[in-house]
């Protein structure tokens, strides 16, 4: 079964194609090993985001608006909190992506992150675990947020 709008889709059963149908993307990762990707090399039993990202390079993505979100655990693991939203959003924006849905860092409590660009990170930064109250209003917030930059 192929994505279709609307419906969340594991990244392993999605390719390239699939995702240049849309002209709105939100794509989300968890971030596994030592502040990575989700893949075979962090014990996935199957191919994720670390497999799907290569298949990416030289690809056109100009014109079309992304955004993300990671999972992550700031209280676990301080110095690479949500590292691997980094990967995804050097990886579209390379693409000529249009990266939309950056988030402020006020109520996060953490140290290093490769997720932030000026201060911000790069897309939504969830924390089901150490912060899992919060989830709910700042999907909201950030949904809201994300339905205004794609007017
Ligand atoms: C082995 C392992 C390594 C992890 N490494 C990181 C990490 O480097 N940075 C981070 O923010 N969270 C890390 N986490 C936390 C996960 O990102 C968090 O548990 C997330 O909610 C998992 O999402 P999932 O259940 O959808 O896979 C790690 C979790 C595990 C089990």
């Amino acid at each position: 079964m192929g994505p279709s709008a609307g419906k969340p889709v594991n990244i392993r059963n999605a390719t390239v194609a699939d995702l240049l149908k849309y002209e709105i993307l939100i794509l989300g990762t968890p971030t596994y090993g030592d502040g990575q990707l989700p893949g075979l090399s962090t014990g996935n039993a199957t191919a994720s985001w670390e497999e799907f990202l290569p298949t990416l390079v030289g690809q056109d993505f100009t014109g079309k608006k992304v955004a993300i979100y990671g999972l992550g655990n700031q209280k676990s693991y301080p110095i690479e909190f949500v590292d691997a939203l980094y990967y995804l959003y050097d990886a579209f924006e390379q693409c000529g992506a249009t990266m939309i849905g950056d988030w402020d860092t006020t109520g996060y409590n953490f140290e290093k992150s490769k997720a932030l660009l000026a201060n911000r990170f790069v897309g939504l930064a969830l924390d089901q675990e150490s912060q899992k109250e919060l989830t709910p209003a700042r999907l909201e917030t950030w949904l809201k947020m994300l339905a205004e930059a794609w007017g």
